[in-house]
């Protein structure tokens, strides 16, 4: 057994204990547009992990500022997250739900890990090359060293475990070797969990609506690239008939989806809206026309968001509840990380007179 996986287990003993898996933390940026990929990639198994982990979610509020947010749409954002985690279900007593600002630890963690990562590791970052583009000169520093604050916001609770949509994976290898090489440095083998990616589910990477081969993202200019969470039923049907596709009737087999991005991505959609396999999907709809499976697609999701979106505006409209849902799990949240931020401060030598 490696070192690595050593020092895991090691961590997951007190949840085991407790008959738990471990310890989860995850977090979504307050950046607007929150969409079906967001919730079918992260927030809808942040839901389906509750009853097996201690876990903590975060609005990562620190994040989004990284690149430029308008700061009443910003405060609003923060509400919209958190609001979006209670109405897909996260139990906002048992659990944590809290956003980072609130906590100093998070920003604290990162200074320090800024100087455990390596220029090298954060330059090969694919996330930060495609939101720099060509404009590279002039993005923040902090979009560069936005992944060491992912992993400050991870190691501060030493959560074992991270779920994500696929897109995060490179960010959590970074985040495992920011703990290996801190545990390393500092002679603290056990210190920090090698923190284990969570990635599951039918749709780990939901596509654009517009182009099969572009990920469904918050900035795409199109508003029909996406569905928001907050869409009515005419919104959701109006984009799933615009949809793209291509000219042949539905695939009869996987690898034939496979080869189709635009028909892979709304097969994965359906599976992963109806807690199905992809396999049944396609063969339920073999060879059909694709206005037929447009239309069964616009009823589940109508049938699954609809109620969701509604109870996001309900606790949008009257915010105190979630303002002391957010409350709590912020006191909560610090009490569990200040300990930790201590020992590490106390482990790099910072004297504290
Ligand atoms: P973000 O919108 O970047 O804050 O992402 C929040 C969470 O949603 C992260 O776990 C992402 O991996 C996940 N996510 C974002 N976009 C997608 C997508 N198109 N498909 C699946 N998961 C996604
Ligand atoms: N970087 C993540 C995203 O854009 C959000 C995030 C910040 C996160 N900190 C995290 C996710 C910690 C998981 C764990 O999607």
């Amino acid at each position: 057994m490696s070192d690595a996986k050593a020092a895991t287990n090691a961590h997951l003993a007190p949840y085991q204990a407790r008959g738990l898996k471990g310890r989860i933390f995850s977090g979504v940026q307050p950046t607007g547009n929150l969409h079906l990929g967001n919730y079918l990639g992260a927030i809808r198994n942040f839901v389906a992990l509750q009853d097996s982990y201690e876990c903590i979610y975060c609005v990562v509020d620190l994040h989004a500022i990284t690149v430029w947010q308008d700061p009443a749409e910003l405060a609003k954002q923060t509400r919209e997250i958190a609001a979006a985690y209670l109405a897909a279900g996260v139990d906002g007593s048992k659990h944590i739900v809290f956003n980072q600002s609130s906590v100093p630890a998070h920003a604290q963690l990162a200074w320090v890990f800024n100087c455990v990562a390596r220029l090298g590791w954060l330059n090969r970052m694919t996330q930060f090359k495609e939101k720099a583009g060509k404009d590279r000169e002039n993005v923040s520093t902090g979009l560069y060293a936005y992944p060491n604050l992912m992993a400050a916001d991870i190691l501060a609770y030493k959560a074992t475990h991270v779920p994500v949509g696929e897109d995060q994976k490179q960010h959590l290898e970074l985040t495992r070797d920011i703990a290996i090489k801190f545990n390393n440095d500092f002679g603290v083998p056990d210190f920090f969990p090698i923190t284990e990616p969570l990635i599951f589910g039918e749709a780990t990477r939901v596509m654009s609506l517009r182009d099969g081969t572009k990920k469904m993202s918050k900035s795409d200019p199109s508003d029909y690239s996406r569905i928001v969470l907050t869409d009515d039923a005419d919104a959701i049907a109006q984009k799933i008939r615009k949809a793209k596709t291509d000219p042949l009737p539905m695939p009869d087999t996987v690898a034939d989806a496979e080869k189709r991005p635009e028909a892979d991505n709304l097969l994965g959609i359906y599976a992963a809206l109806s807690d199905s396999s992809k396999e049944d999907i396609v063969s339920a709809f073999a060879g059909q026309q694709f206005s037929a499976f447009k239309s069964a697609l616009t009823d589940l999701a109508v049938a699954k968001l609809g109620p969701m979106g509604a109870e996001m505006q309900r606790l949008m409209a009257d915010p105190g509840h979630v303002d002391a849902v957010m409350r709590d799990g912020a006191a909560r949240a610090h009490a569990l990380a200040q300990p930790i931020l201590d020992e590490v401060y106390r482990t790099v030598g910072f004297l504290r007179p």
